[in-house]
């Protein structure tokens, strides 16, 4: 693939920072929320924000397809393989109860590869970008994953997902991993919006993530930024990561095996406190 997608990225920057402006300008106001679970939840401006990404995005690109939250798949009508993956809110909980983290999400899959992601934070005015071969920015800066190399100098992000009250298994609803996590690495952070905790890491603001509740929507954009700002990414077992497969593991690169061992402690009950 010899194309550079920057005008897919530029594209996808523009319209994350419309949509976050949307949600800026309403957060804080009461939002009529639906219950998709007994946690999972959705407000009128994840539909709102949606409704305006896709527009911008099939103006601007004709053909190609969608891989939405709300309204799920749909299929592009162009010759080549080209899927939008968004998350028109990521963060839905803390944005119904006012609390201040959440970001818009984007990103372009060809052809299977990820090529092009685009995190905001509208709150912060915070942009995080890349493309396949452009490296990772923050704010048009290019920035790199962080150098801390011993997971007791690290600041690790995780989330739960919405069964986490109802999976009775501590390494599926995460309550283990993140039991030991919390004694071995410097801290843990739980913020409530996976995309900006991955992104995070791709630019050196954290070290690293993990989460085993992920869907496509969450990971995707941030992904590149890892990938581009020289992290690793993988599932729980170290291979490469399935944007279907729920689990995400992205660091740094150098805290990348300690906590493959963290997490796979808990299937071989190895001790590592
Ligand atoms: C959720 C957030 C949360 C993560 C969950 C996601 P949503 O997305 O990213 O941090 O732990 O797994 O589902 O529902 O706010 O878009
Ligand atoms: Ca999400």
């Amino acid at each position: 693939m010899s194309a550079t997608f920057e005008r897919e990225l530029g594209q996808a920057m523009r319209v994350a920072r419309e949509a976050g402006a949307l949600l800026q300008e309403n957060f804080g106001k009461s939002q009529e929320v639906e219950y998709k679970g007994r946690i999972d939840l959705v407000t009128e401006m994840d539909h709102r924000s949606e409704e305006l990404i896709i527009g911008r995005l099939r103006a601007a690109f004709p053909g190609d397809g969608f891989w939405a939250e709300e309204r799920g798949r749909e299929a592009g009508t162009g010759q080549s393989d080209r899927v939008w993956i968004i998350d028109p809110l990521d963060g839905t909980v803390n944005y119904a109860h006012e609390y201040p983290v959440f970001s818009v999400s984007l990103a372009l899959q060809v052809a299977g590869e990820l090529v092009a992601g685009a995190v905001y934070n509208p709150l912060l005015d915070d942009m995080y970008a890349a493309r396949k071969g452009g490296g990772a920015t923050l704010n048009g800066q290019q920035r790199r994953g962080s150098k801390v190399d011993k997971l007791e100098q690290a600041l690790l992000a995780t989330g739960f997902g919405y069964d986490v009250g109802s999976e009775p298994d501590p390494e599926k609803n995460n309550l283990g991993p993140f039991a030991r996590f919390i004694r071995v690495a410097q801290a843990v952070r739980r913020a409530g919006s996976a995309a900006l905790a991955i992104a995070k890491v791709g630019v050196g603001r954290t070290d690293g993530f993990w989460e085993g509740g992920l869907r496509p929507w969450d990971m995707a954009a941030a992904m590149v930024v890892v990938g581009e700002g020289g992290g690793l990414l993988t599932d729980y077992t170290g291979a490469a990561p399935d944007l279907g497969g729920r689990q995400l593991i992205a660091t740094n690169r150098r805290i990348h095996e300690e906590m493959l061992l963290v997490l796979a402690a808990g299937v071989h009950g190895t001790r590592t406190t």
